[in-house]
């Protein structure tokens, strides 16, 4: 038996005897050639299949051979100056491991719908291979960033006793004669776990019952939420644009091929460096104003004018101070001004909107606790959440970063659906 290899490491064997295994993504044939395209999942190769070279099995596994069938290919590499990978295979041997039939997606243009459906086999193309690998080097380097700065990281629970994020969006489910959530965010068992080590992060899925149908909004998401004790809105500002940028910047020294399978334009994500734009509130509404749009001071911004804030910019803007009206009830509000909340939250450029939503913490247990009732939150759920305020309590801030959302974004794909392996969407539990 040939040294079996991966055709990601092939150049590494030029002129050697190797034995690759994979599935057939294309194939082409032409007189007593057969050119098989073969990927093992780390890259594809063309192996060339000559009729003199090989056993008559051999031959006649290469002649029957369809798309997505298994096998084993053992040849010897060879210089390949117009193959993409720079090398191709000259087939000595070939082994069936299972032939497959009528592979349901094909060249043709499938629906959306179709390729839904099919999900457990659309990973296969080179498309969602782009995404799926941007995504890792993201995650990647997401945990880079905070392990080298001492974040500590901090798993947090999926079952809950209540709502993180508004009670309109839970997910409830029976556990054991009572209800448990599912966790919207894992921020408040973070604000804990700052309390012990300082700073942590949390990186886990969240839930939330969206009953719109929107190409931003997912039922199970990931979360990359950083927490950190001592910390004030404008820290944390600063920390989520220093994250941006490595996040982009890392994407973009590490998965360029990728980037250049999707097509994506480059120079949109390149000036993504810190510092990020920063506007009020009060001057994100001027500008829509200015800009035409007939928006009430007060309300919360929608995709439209999210669009038309980024717009004006060739990186993320920071919009802070919203109405503490429309935020959630942990938030600190400015000493100043009451009726602001000191929150965040970072638009991505081009029409992408919100990535991230943070704040600084209500680190007042009278406060928090007036704003528990207010919100007709369980108070008993958060007594242990309350104690955070009278053990040593201190000014404290964090932020949640939607990791489907950067995926998108930084991917410049036009749904998040495709941004994740199975994505969970209102009219969508399969496969
Ligand atoms: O703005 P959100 O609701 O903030 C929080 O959950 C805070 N507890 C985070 C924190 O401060 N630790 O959500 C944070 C981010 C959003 O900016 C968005 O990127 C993403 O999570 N997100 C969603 N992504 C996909 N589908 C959904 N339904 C999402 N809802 C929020
Ligand atoms: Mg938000």
């Amino acid at each position: 038996m040939a040294k079996k290899v991966y055709i990601k490491d092939i150049a590494k064997h030029e002129n050697e005897e190797v034995t690759i295994q994979g599935w057939l993504y294309n194939k082409r044939s032409s007189g007593k050639l057969r050119f098989l395209l073969l990927r093992d999942g780390t890259e594809t190769i063309q192996c060339v299949v000559f009729k003199g070279d090989v056993s008559e099995e051999s031959f006649a596994i290469a002649d029957a051979i369809q798309q997505e069938s298994s096998c084993h290919v053992k040849g010897i590499v060879k210089k390949d100056e117009r193959s993409p990978i720079g090398f191709e295979i000259q087939v000595k041997e070939m082994k069936i491991i299972q032939y497959a039939e009528d592979y349901p997606i094909t060249k043709k243009d499938h629906g959306v719908d179709f390729l839904m459906d099919h999900r457990h086999l659309w990973l296969r193309s080179s498309r969602q291979h782009a995404i799926m690998r941007i995504r890792h080097e993201i995650i990647r380097a997401a945990r880079e960033f905070f392990d080298l700065r001492d974040y500590v990281l901090i798993d947090t629970p999926i079952f809950t006793p209540n709502a993180a994020e508004g009670t309109t969006t839970l997910f409830s489910t029976e556990y054991f004669g009572r209800d448990a959530y599912l966790a919207q965010s894992g921020q408040l068992y973070g604000e804990a776990a700052a309390m012990a080590f300082g700073k942590i992060y949390c990186f886990g899925p969240t839930f939330r019952a969206e009953k719109s149908k929107t190409r931003r909004h997912l039922t199970e998401f990931w979360m990359i939420e950083p927490e950190v004790a001592f910390f004030d809105l404008d820290d944390d500002m600063r920390l989520a644009e220093d994250f941006l940028e490595h996040l982009v910047q890392s994407v973009l020294k590490n998965r360029r091929q990728e980037l250049e399978k999707l097509e994506r334009d480059i120079s949109k994500l390149e000036p993504v460096k810190a510092p990020f734009p920063r506007l009020h509130y009060d001057e994100a509404v001027d500008l829509l104003e200015n800009a035409g749009v007939d928006f009430k001071h007060g309300e919360d911004f929608g995709a439209g004018e999210e669009t038309i804030i980024s717009e004006k910019f060739d990186r993320p803007v920071i919009v802070h101070h919203y109405p503490a009206a429309i935020k959630a009830f942990y938030m600190k509000r400015d000493p100043e001004h009451e009726e602001q909340a000191l929150a965040m939250d970072v638009l991505a450029p081009e029409g992408y909107g919100e990535i991230i939503g943070g704040s600084q913490r209500e680190d007042d247990y009278d406060v928090l606790l007036s704003r528990i009732r207010e919100h007709d939150l369980p108070e008993d759920a958060f007594q242990w959440y309350l104690d955070l305020r009278k053990y040593g309590s201190v000014p404290h801030s964090g932020f949640g970063l939607g990791l489907e959302r950067a995926v998108t974004w930084i991917c410049g794909i036009n749904h998040l659906r495709e941004a994740i392996p199975f994505p969970r969407l209102m009219q969508r539990l399969y496969p």
